[in-house]
Protein backbone atom coordinates (compact mmCIF):
# COMPACT_ATOMS: atom_id res chain seq x y z
CA UNK A 1 0.00 0.00 0.00
CA UNK A 2 1.45 3.67 -1.04
CA UNK A 3 1.83 5.78 2.18
CA UNK A 4 0.74 9.11 2.13
CA UNK A 5 3.14 12.05 1.58
CA UNK A 6 3.33 14.06 4.18
CA UNK A 7 2.42 17.27 3.09
CA UNK A 8 4.89 19.91 3.55
CA UNK A 9 4.22 22.96 6.66
CA UNK A 10 3.06 26.05 5.30
CA UNK A 11 5.60 28.69 5.51
CA UNK A 12 4.81 32.05 4.77
CA UNK A 13 7.52 34.67 3.49
CA UNK A 14 6.72 38.13 3.70
CA UNK A 15 7.25 40.62 0.69
CA UNK A 16 6.63 44.14 1.67
CA UNK A 17 5.30 46.60 -0.16
CA UNK A 18 4.61 50.27 0.65
CA UNK A 19 1.27 51.96 -1.39
CA UNK A 20 1.09 49.25 -4.58
CA UNK A 21 -1.66 49.20 -7.26
CA UNK A 22 -3.14 45.90 -5.74
CA UNK A 23 -1.44 42.85 -3.55
CA UNK A 24 -2.92 40.34 -5.90
CA UNK A 25 -1.32 42.30 -8.96
CA UNK A 26 1.61 42.22 -7.40
CA UNK A 27 1.48 38.41 -6.68
CA UNK A 28 0.55 37.58 -10.24
CA UNK A 29 3.52 39.61 -11.60
CA UNK A 30 5.78 37.59 -9.51
CA UNK A 31 4.43 34.27 -11.07
CA UNK A 32 4.84 35.50 -14.30
CA UNK A 33 8.49 36.58 -13.44
CA UNK A 34 9.40 33.43 -11.69
CA UNK A 35 10.44 33.24 -8.35
CA UNK A 36 7.45 33.01 -6.67
CA UNK A 37 7.29 30.71 -4.13
CA UNK A 38 4.24 28.67 -2.61
CA UNK A 39 3.32 30.55 0.78
CA UNK A 40 4.67 33.88 -0.64
CA UNK A 41 2.45 36.61 1.03
CA UNK A 42 2.83 39.98 -0.54
CA UNK A 43 1.42 42.79 2.13
CA UNK A 44 1.17 46.54 1.47
CA UNK A 45 0.34 49.33 3.49
CA UNK A 46 -2.05 50.47 0.95
CA UNK A 47 -3.68 49.88 -2.85
CA UNK A 48 -4.72 52.51 -5.06
CA UNK A 49 -6.50 50.01 -6.80
CA UNK A 50 -7.35 46.98 -4.65
CA UNK A 51 -10.19 44.76 -5.75
CA UNK A 52 -12.76 42.68 -4.80
CA UNK A 53 -15.26 40.08 -6.49
CA UNK A 54 -17.23 41.21 -9.40
CA UNK A 55 -14.85 44.09 -10.65
CA UNK A 56 -15.45 45.86 -7.19
CA UNK A 57 -13.40 48.39 -5.84
CA UNK A 58 -11.71 47.37 -2.40
CA UNK A 59 -10.89 50.78 -0.31
CA UNK A 60 -6.97 50.82 1.15
CA UNK A 61 -6.05 53.61 3.24
CA UNK A 62 -2.85 53.62 3.97
CA UNK A 63 -1.81 52.03 7.20
CA UNK A 64 -5.80 51.11 8.09
CA UNK A 65 -6.36 48.01 7.22
CA UNK A 66 -4.62 44.46 6.22
CA UNK A 67 -3.95 44.76 2.46
CA UNK A 68 -2.57 41.13 1.69
CA UNK A 69 -2.16 38.61 -0.93
CA UNK A 70 -0.65 34.90 -0.56
CA UNK A 71 0.74 32.83 -3.71
CA UNK A 72 -0.30 29.56 -3.43
CA UNK A 73 1.26 26.68 -5.19
CA UNK A 74 -0.86 23.24 -4.37
CA UNK A 75 0.36 19.81 -5.96
CA UNK A 76 -3.10 19.70 -7.43
CA UNK A 77 -6.12 21.89 -7.76
CA UNK A 78 -8.10 23.22 -5.35
CA UNK A 79 -12.30 21.89 -5.68
CA UNK A 80 -13.98 24.72 -6.53
CA UNK A 81 -14.75 27.01 -3.43
CA UNK A 82 -12.33 25.23 -0.78
CA UNK A 83 -10.03 28.74 -1.20
CA UNK A 84 -12.71 30.89 -0.65
CA UNK A 85 -13.77 28.87 2.36
CA UNK A 86 -10.09 28.43 4.14
CA UNK A 87 -9.58 32.26 3.53
CA UNK A 88 -12.73 33.47 4.91
CA UNK A 89 -12.94 30.98 7.68
CA UNK A 90 -9.06 32.16 8.62
CA UNK A 91 -10.33 35.75 8.77
CA UNK A 92 -13.53 34.64 10.76
CA UNK A 93 -11.33 33.02 13.22
CA UNK A 94 -9.12 36.04 13.41
CA UNK A 95 -11.61 38.77 13.95
CA UNK A 96 -13.26 36.56 16.30
CA UNK A 97 -10.34 35.79 18.31
CA UNK A 98 -9.50 39.58 18.65
CA UNK A 99 -13.46 40.96 19.67
CA UNK A 100 -15.51 40.67 16.69
CA UNK A 101 -17.60 37.79 17.90
CA UNK A 102 -20.78 38.44 16.37
CA UNK A 103 -18.92 37.90 13.05
CA UNK A 104 -19.99 35.65 10.46
CA UNK A 105 -19.50 34.72 7.10
CA UNK A 106 -21.55 36.00 4.50
CA UNK A 107 -21.88 33.83 1.48
CA UNK A 108 -19.32 33.42 -0.50
CA UNK A 109 -16.47 35.46 0.72
CA UNK A 110 -17.69 38.41 3.02
CA UNK A 111 -16.90 38.42 6.54
CA UNK A 112 -19.78 40.66 8.51
CA UNK A 113 -21.09 41.75 11.36
CA UNK A 114 -25.03 42.43 11.25
CA UNK A 115 -25.13 43.61 7.49
CA UNK A 116 -21.86 45.80 7.68
CA UNK A 117 -18.94 44.74 5.93
CA UNK A 118 -15.21 43.66 7.83
CA UNK A 119 -13.56 41.82 5.62
CA UNK A 120 -13.56 39.99 2.13
CA UNK A 121 -11.23 37.56 0.62
CA UNK A 122 -10.66 37.14 -3.17
CA UNK A 123 -9.59 33.45 -4.95
CA UNK A 124 -8.02 34.03 -8.42
CA UNK A 125 -6.37 32.34 -10.56
CA UNK A 126 -5.02 32.87 -14.41
CA UNK A 127 -4.00 30.67 -17.80
CA UNK A 128 -5.23 27.86 -15.24
CA UNK A 129 -3.15 24.76 -15.35
CA UNK A 130 -4.07 21.92 -13.80
CA UNK A 131 -0.54 20.38 -14.07
CA UNK A 132 0.89 23.54 -12.39
CA UNK A 133 -1.84 24.97 -10.22
CA UNK A 134 -0.99 28.32 -9.16
CA UNK A 135 -3.54 30.96 -7.40
CA UNK A 136 -3.60 34.05 -5.22
CA UNK A 137 -5.70 34.42 -2.31
CA UNK A 138 -6.42 38.16 -1.78
CA UNK A 139 -7.57 39.45 1.54
CA UNK A 140 -8.93 42.91 2.94
CA UNK A 141 -9.29 43.52 6.80
CA UNK A 142 -10.83 46.89 8.07
CA UNK A 143 -8.68 47.39 10.81
CA UNK A 144 -7.89 50.99 11.93
CA UNK A 145 -10.59 52.59 9.62
CA UNK A 146 -12.83 55.30 11.31
CA UNK A 147 -14.51 56.85 8.29
CA UNK A 148 -14.81 55.56 4.54
CA UNK A 149 -15.97 57.49 1.67
CA UNK A 150 -19.38 58.69 1.00
CA UNK A 151 -19.37 56.64 -2.52
CA UNK A 152 -18.62 53.27 -0.54
CA UNK A 153 -21.10 53.58 1.94
CA UNK A 154 -23.59 54.57 -0.61
CA UNK A 155 -22.82 51.25 -1.89
CA UNK A 156 -22.88 48.77 1.14
CA UNK A 157 -22.72 49.47 4.78
CA UNK A 158 -19.10 48.91 6.16
CA UNK A 159 -17.29 48.59 9.54
CA UNK A 160 -13.73 48.24 10.69
CA UNK A 161 -12.67 46.39 13.66
CA UNK A 162 -11.67 49.79 15.19
CA UNK A 163 -15.19 50.76 14.84
CA UNK A 164 -16.63 47.41 16.56
CA UNK A 165 -14.07 48.42 19.38
CA UNK A 166 -11.08 46.43 19.43
CA UNK A 167 -7.91 47.69 19.44
CA UNK A 168 -5.84 45.38 17.30
CA UNK A 169 -3.24 46.75 15.14
CA UNK A 170 -2.76 46.05 11.50
CA UNK A 171 0.44 44.16 12.81
CA UNK A 172 -1.87 42.09 15.27
CA UNK A 173 -4.14 41.08 12.98
CA UNK A 174 -1.76 39.81 9.76
CA UNK A 175 -0.14 37.87 12.35
CA UNK A 176 -2.77 35.70 13.08
CA UNK A 177 -5.08 35.99 10.09
CA UNK A 178 -1.98 33.82 8.37
CA UNK A 179 -1.68 31.39 11.77
CA UNK A 180 -5.73 30.98 10.97
CA UNK A 181 -4.72 30.60 7.21
CA UNK A 182 -2.16 27.90 7.44
CA UNK A 183 -4.45 25.79 9.30
CA UNK A 184 -7.42 26.15 7.48
CA UNK A 185 -5.43 25.31 4.28
CA UNK A 186 -3.78 22.28 5.97
CA UNK A 187 -8.04 20.95 6.40
CA UNK A 188 -8.85 21.69 2.68
CA UNK A 189 -6.16 18.81 2.35
CA UNK A 190 -6.09 16.80 5.71
CA UNK A 191 -9.98 17.37 7.04
CA UNK A 192 -12.47 18.50 4.61
CA UNK A 193 -15.19 18.26 6.82
CA UNK A 194 -13.91 20.21 9.47
CA UNK A 195 -13.72 23.03 7.00
CA UNK A 196 -17.19 22.11 5.76
CA UNK A 197 -18.53 22.48 8.92
CA UNK A 198 -17.17 24.92 10.29
CA UNK A 199 -17.88 26.61 7.31
CA UNK A 200 -21.50 26.37 7.77
CA UNK A 201 -21.28 26.93 10.98
CA UNK A 202 -20.09 30.37 10.19
CA UNK A 203 -22.66 31.44 7.56
CA UNK A 204 -25.17 30.81 10.54
CA UNK A 205 -27.88 29.56 8.45
CA UNK A 206 -28.07 25.71 9.01
CA UNK A 207 -31.33 24.56 9.29
CA UNK A 208 -32.59 27.87 8.04
CA UNK A 209 -35.07 28.42 5.31
CA UNK A 210 -32.59 29.95 2.38
CA UNK A 211 -32.69 31.45 -1.04
CA UNK A 212 -30.14 30.19 -3.35
CA UNK A 213 -29.50 32.51 -6.75
CA UNK A 214 -27.57 30.22 -9.57
CA UNK A 215 -27.06 30.86 -13.24
CA UNK A 216 -30.17 29.24 -13.83
CA UNK A 217 -32.31 30.78 -11.14
CA UNK A 218 -33.45 30.88 -7.77
CA UNK A 219 -33.62 27.66 -5.32
CA UNK A 220 -36.01 27.91 -2.37
CA UNK A 221 -35.48 25.30 1.01
CA UNK A 222 -34.26 24.72 4.33
CA UNK A 223 -30.60 24.44 4.45
CA UNK A 224 -29.35 20.84 5.34
CA UNK A 225 -25.12 20.86 4.38
CA UNK A 226 -22.65 22.30 2.91
CA UNK A 227 -19.83 19.72 1.02
CA UNK A 228 -17.16 20.55 -1.09
CA UNK A 229 -17.72 17.50 -3.03
CA UNK A 230 -21.84 17.83 -3.40
CA UNK A 231 -22.42 21.44 -2.62
CA UNK A 232 -24.80 22.77 -0.60
CA UNK A 233 -27.81 20.50 0.02
CA UNK A 234 -31.13 21.72 0.41
CA UNK A 235 -34.54 20.41 1.06
CA UNK A 236 -36.94 21.88 -1.73
CA UNK A 237 -40.77 21.62 -2.00
CA UNK A 238 -40.08 19.06 -4.58
CA UNK A 239 -37.64 17.15 -2.15
CA UNK A 240 -33.85 17.28 -1.49
CA UNK A 241 -31.51 19.04 -3.70
CA UNK A 242 -27.69 19.30 -3.87
CA UNK A 243 -26.52 22.69 -6.05
CA UNK A 244 -22.61 22.53 -6.71
CA UNK A 245 -20.47 25.27 -4.66
CA UNK A 246 -19.52 26.89 -8.10
CA UNK A 247 -22.91 27.62 -9.22
CA UNK A 248 -23.90 29.27 -6.07
CA UNK A 249 -23.87 33.19 -6.53
CA UNK A 250 -25.56 34.05 -3.50
CA UNK A 251 -27.10 32.50 -0.34
CA UNK A 252 -29.43 34.41 2.14
C1 LIG B 1 -14.35 41.19 -1.90
O1 LIG B 1 -14.87 41.67 -0.91
O2 LIG B 1 -15.01 41.00 -2.94
C2 LIG B 1 -12.91 40.76 -1.85
C3 LIG B 1 -12.01 41.86 -1.36
C4 LIG B 1 -10.56 41.47 -1.40
C5 LIG B 1 -9.65 42.63 -1.09
C6 LIG B 1 -8.22 42.20 -0.97
S1 LIG B 1 -7.19 43.47 -0.33
C7 LIG B 1 -5.78 42.53 -0.72
C8 LIG B 1 -6.02 41.91 -2.08
N1 LIG B 1 -5.66 42.83 -3.12
C9 LIG B 1 -6.71 43.22 -3.85
O3 LIG B 1 -6.66 44.00 -4.82
N2 LIG B 1 -7.82 42.64 -3.39
C10 LIG B 1 -7.53 41.77 -2.26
Amino acid sequence: MALARPLPALVFRRIVHGVVDSTSERAFASLVNGGARHGDVHVALGQTTGRGRLGRAWWSEPGAGLYASAVLLPRAPYAAAALTMAGALAVLDTVRALGATCARLKWPNDVVVGDEKLSGVLAETRGFDASRPAYVLGIGINVGHVHFPAELLAERAVTSLRLLGSSASVQDVEELSLAQLAIRLEQVDEDPPRLESDFLAGLALAGATVRVTTGAGEDRGRLLGLSLGRGLRLSAAHGEISIPLEWVQSLR
